[in-house]
């Protein structure tokens, strides 16, 4: 592979995947992947997807295999935890925080088990594939339990009779419910983030890191972002100002052959909702319009 291309590790299968790509295609990369290639290769861009297990991640961003790496917090912690076991420091930096891959690290009951909060966790078994984050918790509060680790499927562990509790993600919920546990305590918080290589890269590489980041800023940006443009009597502009949600100054143009009236355009930096609309409508506001916007740069 040449050299002067960035390598990014992204999740192969999994909750990260499609979303961690979306971003991607959202900063302008053309990604050419033929069936079941582990490599992506970025057609406009000097950047190459690597496909692989999450798990991985830190790992191949820490021994420099990759440059930059697309991977849940909960990984990330998981593994700065494991390495400082052993006396290492996590090389890894995180560049960004992202706005997507949001889930929680939680213990989990069968249903029907009874529940008084984490002292019930005393003395019994509880399988995970976050050893290390869930020791720190217990360990946080006292508590003397079994830890199980398990390397996948925590999720059926108590069906199988090899754990009591378990300590897993919870996106949706619907695995836990599929599995007839109930969620009762959150470990940790999690969502995706970008971590990058500490070493110091070829300038034309570095330069890149630096454009996909102010992109990935532009998409993160726009997420929930719309543009409005309506008509209104210029009396009514203090209100209808007020009324636009997350907006600095909007651009106020004269409306032809009409001196009371002008056209406002803002940006919003939140959603727009039917209901600002109808409030914007009664303070005096005509031909609405609200569009999304696809990209921004600040
Ligand atoms: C996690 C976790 C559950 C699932 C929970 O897997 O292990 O299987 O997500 O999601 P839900 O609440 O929406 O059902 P993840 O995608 O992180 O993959 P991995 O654990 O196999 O790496
Ligand atoms: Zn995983």
């Amino acid at each position: 592979m040449d050299e002067l291309r960035l390598k990014l590790a992204v999740q192969k299968s999994g909750r990260l995947t499609d979303p961690s790509l979306d971003v991607l295609v959202r900063c302008g990369l053309k990604l050419s992947r033929g069936k079941d290639q582990l490599v992506g290769y970025g057609e406009n861009m000097p950047l190459d997807v690597l496909f692989v297990r999450d798990d991985d991640i830190p790992d191949l961003v820490q021994e420099d295999v990759c440059d930059l790496g697309l991977v849940g917090l909960n990984v990330l912690e998981e593994k700065r935890l494991e390495l400082a076991s052993r006396g290492h420091a996590a090389r890894f930096q995180t560049v960004r925080n992202l706005d997507f891959g949001r889930c929680r690290l939680s213990i989990a009951v069968p249903q029907g088990a009874s529940w008084e909060g984490a002292a019930s966790l005393s003395g019994r078994r509880i399988a995970t594939t976050y050893p290390f984050l869930l020791e720190r918790y217990l360990g946080e509060r006292n508590i003397k339990a079994q830890v199980v680790t398990l390397s996948g499927a925590v999720e059926i562990a108590p069906r199988l009779g090899r754990a009591d509790f378990v300590c897993d993600l919870v996106s949706t919920g619907s695995t836990l419910s599929a599995n007839h546990l109930r969620e009762v305590e959150t470990v940790m918080e999690s969502h995706a983030v970008l971590i990058r290589t500490p070493l110091k890269l070829a300038p034309e590489k570095d330069a890149w890191v630096e454009r996909l980041l102010m992109r990935i800023d532009g998409v993160q940006a726009v997420r929930e972002s719309k543009y409005i443009m309506l008509h209104a009597p210029r009396s009514a502009l203090a209100e209808i100002r007020r009324l636009l949600p997350g907006t600095e100054s909007p651009t106020i143009i004269p409306l032809d052959g009409a001196a009371d009236r002008v056209a406002v355009h803002a940006v919003c930096r939140e959603n727009v909702f039917w209901e600002t609309l109808e409030s914007l409508k009664k303070a005096g506001a005509s031909a609405l319009l609200v569009l999304p916007v696809e990209k921004m740069l600040t």
